[in-house]
């Protein structure tokens, strides 16, 4: 393992005012993105709209450091012959692959899932490498139960353990296959509990996952962590502000992540656009912390645009000016130059 190529890729993965688009929907899930605008989801259509996305400029020249994609994707040509792989590459931004294979029951506990796909992972990843694939994204789903509920509470310390220890085994294998991976933790945001009891899981979720790293011998210089930001359950009654928001996530984050990793590139997990925005904006201007914090969002840069493209062809400029735009707002809460006049202006 080269570590010094790996800590190459993942600084220039979270250069400043530059983030991660996260266009790695699985099948399944573009269908109900594309189901949302009225728009049959064909492996053509799945084609156009990402053609379209990374043909945006000057988007993913400047604010777009590396794409996430789905195995069909990698795979696929543009509309012209050219590989979708060479239009990211051309842009300077870096391909990159999801490799998990989702999330299933976790069997022996109830409300909770397990991450597949490490089987076959090793040669999985040799082919993704030569298709041009320079990091990779596993993302273990960790969810909240209700407040109310304490017979079969989730998460479990098991059902932690379980996933952390799955993402453990992925990096240690990507890093072997001279690729960077993501790890990413999520813990869902869509219940009832408050903004403390998410910053107690996410902590708990992140101190589990750095011991496993350790322990299966991961370089953390060559390693991306894609967290959920500290934030209370849709349902929840009593929404915290954005300085909250902010100081939580910074205060897990330097309990749980060592100094050693260069970046942290946070998931939107249904955050609305702006919401998205200004969280990460907010943490930049506070500062103080030892990685780059950035996006690796997928609805938050990708909602807008899809609105304005509706599947059609006429609408290609507009769905190439909201996600220009998104991108360009994103970037500078990178750097925590955003604000809302700005984005309003756009
Ligand atoms: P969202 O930003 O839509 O949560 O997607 C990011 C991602 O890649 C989830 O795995």
């Amino acid at each position: 393992m080269d570590i010094q190529a790996l800590n190459d890729i993942a600084v220039k993965m979270v250069e400043p005012g530059k983030g991660i688009l996260a266009a790695d929907e699985s099948t399944g899930t573009i269908g109900k993105r594309f189901d949302s605008i009225g728009t049959e989801s064909t492996f053509e259509k799945r084609r156009d709209w990402r053609e379209m996305l990374f043909r945006t400029q000057p988007a993913m020249e400047n604010h777009i450091s590396g794409v996430i994609l789905f195995d069909e994707t990698i795979r696929q040509d543009a509309a012209d012959g050219t590989s979708l792989v060479k239009l990211i590459q051309d842009s300077g931004a870096i391909p990159g692959i999801k490799v998990d294979t989702g999330a299933k029951p976790l069997a022996g506990r109830p409300g909770e899932t397990i991450t597949e796909g490490l089987d076959g992972l090793r040669d999985r990843l040799k082919e993704y490498y030569e298709l041009g694939a320079r990091f990779a994204k596993w993302r273990a789903v960790i969810e909240i139960s209700h407040p109310d509920q304490y017979v079969g509470m989730t998460p479990t310390i098991g059902g932690i353990k379980a996933n952390t220890h799955a993402l453990g085994r992925y990096a240690a294998l990507c890093q072997e296959a001279g690729i960077v991976p993501i790890v990413e933790p999520e813990v869902l945001m869509g219940g009832h509990h408050n903004v403390a009891r998410c910053h107690e899981v996410t902590e708990n979720v992140l101190n589990s996952l750095f011991t496993e790293l350790y322990e299966q011998g991961v370089k953390l210089e060559g390693t991306i962590l894609k967290p959920n930001m500290v934030v209370a359950g849709k349902k929840c009654t009593l929404q915290p502000s954005r300085e909250e928001i902010a100081e939580r996530t910074i205060k897990v984050l330097k309990d749980t992540v060592p100094a050693a990793v260069p970046g942290i590139a946070f998931l939107s997990g249904g955050q609305d656009n702006e919401e998205a925005t200004r969280n990460l904006d907010m943490m930049n201007k506070i500062g103080g912390f030892p990685w780059k914090l950035t996006y690796s969002y997928g609805r938050a840069l990708q909602q807008s645009a899809l609105f304005a493209w509706k599947g059609k062809a006429e609408n290609y400029d507009a769905a190439q000016a909201a996600f220009n735009h998104r991108a360009k707002m994103n970037g500078l809460a990178s750097k925590g130059e955003w604000s809302e006049g700005l984005d309003a202006a756009g």
